[in-house]
């Protein structure tokens, strides 16, 4: 497998636009598996690769506990409460912890679902309220970036102004990743060590909460231990994977939509409801890259994959895959679903939550007489998940 300039310099830029399928064919010119042997980075794109490496069981979470122990010790920075958090992060566990780590989330997801979307329907219609009566304002920070955190902090009776600092602590840099900067970390400790006391406060002060009185038997049936810590770390960790990934997922995704209608779009051109969300996630979901290192030799799509290697699995650009999807750049209700919550061992732990809550979301926006696009938008520096970190709008 040859040097492949393209490749390169599409590994070492995140893609930066509400549309990137034209940027993937150019890239899918090259070959579906590509090697980057300046990087020695693998890249997939195609669906049927991207599906069979996030199924192979020689294929491991990016290390995550490692990296921040390395950088404590090269920096002498205190990362304990990241390297805490990530032990509660499926996303970057193997193993025996992964397994527990999923039966909690898959637990307590499936226990909470219907109070989690009763609290989203209430702070959707809340915050977009906020926003009509402002004649608009910022879809990225007054929306998308607090309707998870606010989801949550209400089915765990967190007073308003808290939610609403809640949200400034959930963004995801610094904490997933696998180039991050020094001061992106050090950022990101000093948020998840005020996430992590605000939770510890509110398990002390809420008693009378039978969500987080619950919590306990959840982690018992998982077989881990409930202790405070414990649970003030899940808690913590719930509220960073649902954060950017539904913010980025929304705000890409309305962003696509006013791109399509120039800009301007009214309650009776909105998209038919039927296969509306999973298309609108299949487009415009936020996590674009997924990354794998290789436990052992092992194979993807005829391709041997060396021990060490890594892999970076395009999920947008699958999604977009032309040997998958007729017009894969254009909405299409008869499209198969996509594969933007992964699949196989590590898929996402929120995947029905989370298509329930974007269907309240777009059906929240689709009331509205004309939503028109303001200049202004920006995208978030955050390789691992895409989002709009400033998105000005109208709402009438
Ligand atoms: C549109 C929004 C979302 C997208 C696009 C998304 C996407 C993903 C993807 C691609 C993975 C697999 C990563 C991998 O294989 O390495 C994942 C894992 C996960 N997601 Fe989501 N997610 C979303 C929302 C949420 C929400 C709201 C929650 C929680 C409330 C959540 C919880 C999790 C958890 C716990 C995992 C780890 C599963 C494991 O490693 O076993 N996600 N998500």
């Amino acid at each position: 497998m040859s040097f492949k300039p393209t490749t390169d310099s599409f590994i070492r830029r995140p893609i930066n636009t509400a549309d990137p399928g034209r940027v993937y064919d150019n890239v899918r010119a090259e070959g579906d598996i590509l090697w980057s042997s300046s990087m020695r980075i693998w890249l997939v794109l195609s669906k049927s690769a991207a599906t069979e490496a996030l199924r192979n069981r020689d294929l491991h979470t990016f290390n995550l506990s490692n990296l921040y122990n390395r950088l404590a010790r090269q920096t002498e920075y205190q990362l304990e409460a990241l390297a805490h958090l990530a032990t509660f992060l499926p996303i970057v566990q193997e193993g025996e912890r992964h397994k527990k780590l999923r039966s909690l989330f898959g637990r307590f997801l499936a226990d909470n679902q219907d109070a989690y979307l009763s609290a989203y329907a209430q702070s959707s219609r809340e915050l977009l309220d906020t926003l009509k009566e402002n004649g608009g304002g910022d879809f990225a920070t007054e929306y998308a970036d607090r309707i998870h955190s606010d989801a949550i902090g209400r089915i765990c009776d967190i007073a308003p102004e808290r939610r609403a600092w809640m949200a400034q602590k959930t963004f995801a840099e610094g904490i997933l990743g696998v180039d991050m900067h020094l001061s992106s970390v050090q950022n990101a400790t000093i948020r998840v060590r005020e996430l992590f006391s605000h939770y510890d406060e509110v398990l002390r002060s809420s008693a009378e909460n039978d969500i987080l009185a619950n919590m306990g038997q959840h982690f018992e049936a998982a077989g881990m231990p409930a202790d405070h810590d414990s649970k003030a770390s899940f808690l913590t960790a719930l509220t960073v994977l649902g954060g950017d990934t539904t913010a980025g997922t929304l705000s890409l995704g309305l962003g696509r939509l006013l791109d399509a209608f120039e800009g301007r779009i009214s309650a009776q051109q909105w998209p038919d409801q039927k296969n509306l969300v999973e298309e609108f996630l299949r487009l415009s979901a936020a996590i674009q890259t997924v990354y794998r290192v290789a436990n052992k030799p092992t194979m993807i799509a005829d391709q041997n994959i060396a021990k060490g290697e890594t892999v970076l699995i395009n999920l947008s650009a699958a999604n977009r895959d032309p040997t998958a999807y007729e017009c894969p750049h254009q909405f299409n209700e008869n499209h198969q679903a996509g594969i933007q919550f992964g699949t196989g061992r590590h898929f996402c732990s929120g995947m029905t939550l989370t298509r329930k809550a974007v269907a309240i979301s777009l059906e929240h926006l689709s009331e509205f007489s004309e939503i028109v696009a303001r200049e202004g938008r920006s995208f978030s520096e955050d390789r691992i998940a895409t989002k709009y970190s400033k998105f000005p709008i109208t709402l009438e």
